[in-house]
């Protein structure tokens, strides 16, 4: 079978009424069908009394699906069903192993719709948002795949005479993959699918906020062919099943993305020996920010205050990769903050079912409690321009909330708020801007405006990010064109959509055979 080179799936047309019949159809089956999600151990459904309920955000009282949960009984069960079908698995020829993960992303190709549907529900995305959430899920399967293949090749070793060199990724074993809510699709998927396609065997434990699109993308490996064991679906509270998996003798790697107090956690269990143990767990962190839109004094304003809008406010700011501050040198300031304020009360708000809506609520309250504390430290710390409230109506809705003259060192420039927060920050000039870009403990994205070929060549070397944006705004990796992932405290800069990102999940085999 020959495979096509890799290109970025295309996006639907939101304005196309086709797209629009399709969609609507789509939510009202989800919210006609019975929605209890089980648990999938070694092929197998299981069912458990205690449950995730999974709600939409943009109306609580709405139940987007019930979701079985594991225990830490059933979680040994799991990793030893994950175990056997390692066996054979990890014998398997690459080219085999791809097929399932290759057929998985046409069916998510055909049950589109629904499936972006489900995340509008169940995490309150924008249409576009929630396309753009899928069609980066299928360019992992279709580019790890590929990635997969060129692993399962021999590796160029250098030859001597009398002997026969050769050097073999293998897998690693069994893994715990723990992705986030905020890309319920892409990162759920690319994290497992890069684990499995490369021959590991994975419990794969949702985010709480998130499991039903998760069952959804399991159910569709199960369809594909992909054999029992090597997906397992394991859903459970941090608590009873989180730290468990992660300290288990038998986990042989977690691959984790979240927030940087749970990364870090994650990173001090996993290095602790446990009696058993034969190996040193390898952890895969992908954590925080706290990036950054820099302008110039040379930049076209218009351009870079439409950008870090955008930034700060797709998705509501949920993103690691959202432009939570907007660096401004002195000359271009007060043209920003008007600009970036009258933008931003251009935005709509409300329930995302809706196509024309850009932003939506925010995941849960506990969401919006932090966020409006962080609200109220901005208002003593800063100048509230515009947002700062919540909406009065059901659902966990927050204006896109801006801050001007905030002190780079205040709270809400140094924190991730992972909401609908932007601070404004003045720098007296275009170095004085790099420092403050360079100035918190985070390097995942940063964007630079301006037209100054020298410092746009400066910036290259001196923002200290894993992905440097020019022109542009500091969200929207694509997979295979910006391998993504940051430095410092953002995590193990380990780059999903990149050559480098299967090595996470292989280790190299030397073999030399005397001629
Ligand atoms: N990859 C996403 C982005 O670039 C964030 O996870 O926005």
């Amino acid at each position: 079978q020959i495979i096509p080179p890799f290109k970025n799936e295309p996006y639907i047309d939101p304005s196309d009424p086709e797209v629009r019949s399709q969609m609507m159809l789509a939510f009202e089956r989800i919210r006609s069908h019975e929605r209890n999600y089980d648990l999938f151990i070694g092929g197998r459904y299981l069912s458990t009394e205690s449950k995730i309920v999974s709600k939409n955000p943009a109306d609580p009282d709405e139940v987007v699906g019930t979701v079985s949960k594991a225990t830490r009984e059933i979680v040994d069960k799991a990793i030893d069903a994950a175990y056997f079908a390692f066996k054979s698995w990890s014998r398997m020829p690459a080219s085999e192993r791809v097929v399932p993960f290759l057929k998985a992303a046409q069916i998510m190709r055909d049950r589109r719709y629904e499936l972006d549907a489900t995340m509008i529900l169940e995490v309150g995305k924008s249409w576009i948002e929630a396309d753009a959430d899928l069609a980066e899920a299928i360019d992992f399967l279709e580019y790890y795949s590929r990635e997969a293949l060129r692993y399962g090749q021999s590796q160029p070793v250098v030859q001597i005479p009398g002997e026969y060199n050769e050097l073999r990724y293998i897998p690693l074993g069994v893994g715990v993959v723990i992705p986030p809510w905020n890309f319920p699709s892409a990162i759920m998927a690319g994290m497992t699918t890069a684990a499995a396609v490369s021959g590991n065997c994975v419990l794969l434990k949702p985010a709480s906020d998130a499991p039903v699109i998760a069952a959804k993308f399991v159910d569709i490996l199960r369809e594909a062919g992909l054999p029992d064991g090597v997906v397992n679906y394991v859903p459970g509270s941090g608590s009873e099943i989180g730290d468990y998996l992660v300290e288990h003798p038998l986990t042989r790697f977690v691959s984790f993305t979240g927030s940087k107090e749970v990364g870090l956690r994650i990173n001090e269990l996993a290095a602790k020996h446990q009696k058993g143990q034969k190996w040193i767990k390898r952890v895969i962190l992908e954590m925080g920010g706290k990036d950054c839109v820099v302008v110039d004094e040379t930049a076209d304003t218009d351009a870079a205050s439409t950008g870090a809008v955008a930034s700060a406010f797709g998705f509501q700011g949920q993103k690691c990769s959202a432009g939570s501050r907007i660096i401004v040198v002195r000359e271009v300031y007060d043209e920003m903050v008007k600009l970036v304020k009258q933008k931003t009360e251009a935005l709509t708000i409300g329930d995302t079912t809706d196509p024309n809506i850009y932003m939506g609520p925010v995941i849960n309250e506990s969401a919006v409690s932090k966020i409006l504390r962080y609200i109220e430290l901005g208002k003593k710390e800063s100048k509230l321009i515009t947002g700062g409230n919540r909406l009065k109506r059901r659902g966990y809705f927050i204006e896109p909330t801006v801050f001007a003259d905030a002190s780079p060192t205040a709270a809400i420039a140094q924190e991730e708020i992972f909401g609908p927060v932007t601070a404004i920050i003045e720098a007296r000039d275009f170095d004085h801007a790099i420092a403050i870009a360079n100035g918190t403990e985070y390097g995942l994205t940063g964007a630079f405006y301006s037209k100054r070929r020298d410092r746009i060549e400066k910036a290259k070397t001196e923002i200290h990010v894993g992905n440097l944006y020019f022109n542009r705004k500091c969200t929207g990796a694509l997979v295979g064109v910006q391998p993504f992932g940051g430095f410092n405290l953002s995590g193990t800069d380990s780059k999903a959509g990149g050559r480098d990102y299967l090595l996470l999940f292989l280790q190299g085999k030397s073999i030399s055979e005397k001629i």
